[in-house]
């Protein structure tokens, strides 16, 4: 099959949908690779960079809609500027497109797909499952552009991020908040955090608090109870009392922090209007506001889509092309996305469109000349619950146990049958082996209480470091090997050997374990 590539017409886009590394990777999974001329070039891929992958080039824009079977794009189809002609209507009969759509924006560009039969796959619209992590672009894109936004705020805010202690006097670090910690917020928060600032989070969805402090920032919390997760890891809408809420915390916040970036969205709905005019004027002078939600209208009432607007000093960022500035690495990660899809759609060989696979069904959304979009929930089977009128469940069931029951009379049984061993053990066994047994048993026993008490997180070096504590199996060694010196018996020269093994493995063991917990602590210096 054949994939075109043509080049992105959106104004000041840089990214491509295809670099010289995934085509090589197309070409190898089967298909045919046809790059229209200067496709990378603001990417600083060259026509020659992509014909030494093994793709060929062509200046002819029809031909390569025209002679597709698939197209990757980044932006949806739009009007040609040199053709004069709509992308959409340049599609192959019953061709494949694949690329940003946003079909609820345009319902017109569905229209004029399903017109020529097209398959459309919108990558916006994977759904935000784990298998689907290797395909979805969204993420990709909203980590770059998460980082992209502290470093565009640092460009316009005229004052250090790191704090600084010099002769001529200290300087302390800036404040920075983070609205929204999804995929863009937490990449604004290690960003930030990276340069020396101090970060403050606040999100809706309690569940990323967590995230949040583990990047060590600050989260923010509310007096008010509401939950915002929603389906599928997004969030959902929150009560007028809770914006209401959290406005206020932002009043406070935005006159003790330097730079806030905005993140928050809910997907398919106008970005939440969080930040006021009278909070912009309350931040102090040289202040920066990125709002990445720009797009959908801001989550600051004065930014601009695409503008840096400066009011009273202070700066709103509202570029709407944070991934596109990185477009290098961007378009790789994309157009990764975009071999991962059709790799998940069978390659060249067993191309085809199983409506059976979510990832795919999430992402189509024209087929057969049909809107497609958007795909049917995926249907969780839920616990049935009983109306006033109807019998219960546990009254129309006999009792059975629950597993919890079940693992509390387990649990006594297994306790009952290591007594009456213990006791038999106790009246045939040696007194020397009882008392070697009680301290193995002692130890087995502290040494579970302390490690079962240490967080899931840290038990590897806790391992490693436990490898380190070895050196009493040392210690036992060389002693023994000690007293076996001259041996000249068959079991001396056994003791021997088991001693020289116990001093060989108990050092590789040490060292071992000492230079694991050295490469895991190196994780976490700076
Ligand atoms: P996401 O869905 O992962 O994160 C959005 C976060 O906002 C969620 O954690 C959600 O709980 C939170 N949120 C929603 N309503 C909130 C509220 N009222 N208060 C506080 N938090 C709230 O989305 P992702 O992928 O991180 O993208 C974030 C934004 O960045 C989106 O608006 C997206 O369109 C935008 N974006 C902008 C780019 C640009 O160049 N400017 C490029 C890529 C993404």
């Amino acid at each position: 099959m054949r994939i075109g590539i043509p080049k992105e017409i959106h104004p000041g886009e840089r990214r491509v949908a295809g670099t010289p590394k995934t085509v090589k990777k197309l070409i190898e999974m089967g298909f045919e690779v046809v790059v229209e001329e200067g496709a990378g070039v603001a990417a600083e891929h060259y026509d020659d960079m992509y014909a030494q992958a093994g793709a060929s080039l062509t200046a002819d824009t029809k031909a390569i809609w025209g002679d597709s079977d698939i197209v990757l794009k980044v932006h949806s189809p739009q009007v040609h500027p040199s053709l004069g002609v709509h992308e959409a209507d340049l599609i192959k009969e019953g061709g494949c497109l694949i690329g940003f759509i946003w079909p609820a924006q345009n319902q017109d560009i569905l229209d004029k797909l399903n017109a020529r039969n097209a398959t459309v796959l919108a990558m916006d619209c994977v759904p935000r499952i784990s298998r689907a992590q290797k395909v979805d672009a969204l993420s990709a894109m909203a980590n770059a552009a998460g980082y992209r936004a502290v470093i565009e705020a640092v460009n316009v805010y005229p004052r250090f991020l790191t704090g600084q202690s010099t002769a001529a006097g200290g300087i302390k670090p800036a404040k920075v908040l983070v609205i929204g910690a999804g995929v863009a917020g937490l990449a604004a928060i290690g960003a930030a955090k990276s340069l020396g600032a101090i970060v403050r989070a606040f999100d809706t969805r309690l569940e990323v608090g967590d995230q949040v402090r583990s990047m060590g920032a600050e989260f923010l919390e509310l007096d008010f109870t509401e939950d915002g997760s929603g389906d599928g890891g997004y969030a959902k809408i929150m009560s007028k009392e809770f914006i209401d809420a959290e406005m206020k915390l932002f009043a406070q916040q935005a006159m003790e922090v330097d730079i806030i970036i905005t993140t928050a969205l809910i997907p398919g709905k106008p970005a939440p209007l969080l930040i006021t005019a009278g909070m912009v004027e309350s931040m102090r002078e040289g202040g920066v506001i990125v709002d990445l939600a720009a797009q959908q209208g801001g989550n600051c009432a004065l930014t601009k889509a695409d503008e840096l607007v400066i009011h009273k000093g202070v700066r709103i960022v509202g570029y709407t092309d944070l991934p596109s500035r990185m477009a290098i690495q961007t378009s790789w990660l994309y157009a990764s996305t975009l071999v991962n899809m059709l790799d998940e759609m069978g390659g060249d060989e067993n191309f085809a469109i199983d409506l059976e696979n979510d990832i795919v069904r999430g992402a189509l959304v024209c087929h057969a000349g049909k809107t497609t979009w958007p795909a049917p929930q995926q249907q969780h089977a839920k616990a049935p619950v009983a109306s006033p009128d109807q019998p219960s469940l546990d009254t129309a069931t006999p009792a059975v146990p629950s597993a919890k029951e079940k693992s509390k009379l387990g649990g006594i049984a297994a306790m009952i049958i290591i007594t009456i061993a213990l006791l038999a053990l106790g009246r045939v066994a040696p007194s020397e082996f009882l008392s070697h047994f009680t301290v193995f048993v002692l130890a087995c026993f502290v040494g579970w209480q302390v490690v079962w008490n240490v967080t899931p997180a840290l038990h590897t070096p806790l391992m490693s470091v436990t490898n380190a504590i070895s050196g009493i199996i040392l210690i036992g060694g060389m002693l023994h090997l000690g007293t076996q010196a001259g041996a000249d018996t068959p079991t001396d020269t056994l003791a021997l050997i088991l001693g020289t093994a116990a001093v060989f493995l108990a050092a590789i063991n040490i060292s071992g374990g000492f230079l694991v917990t050295r490469r895991m602590l190196s994780m976490f210096h700076r």
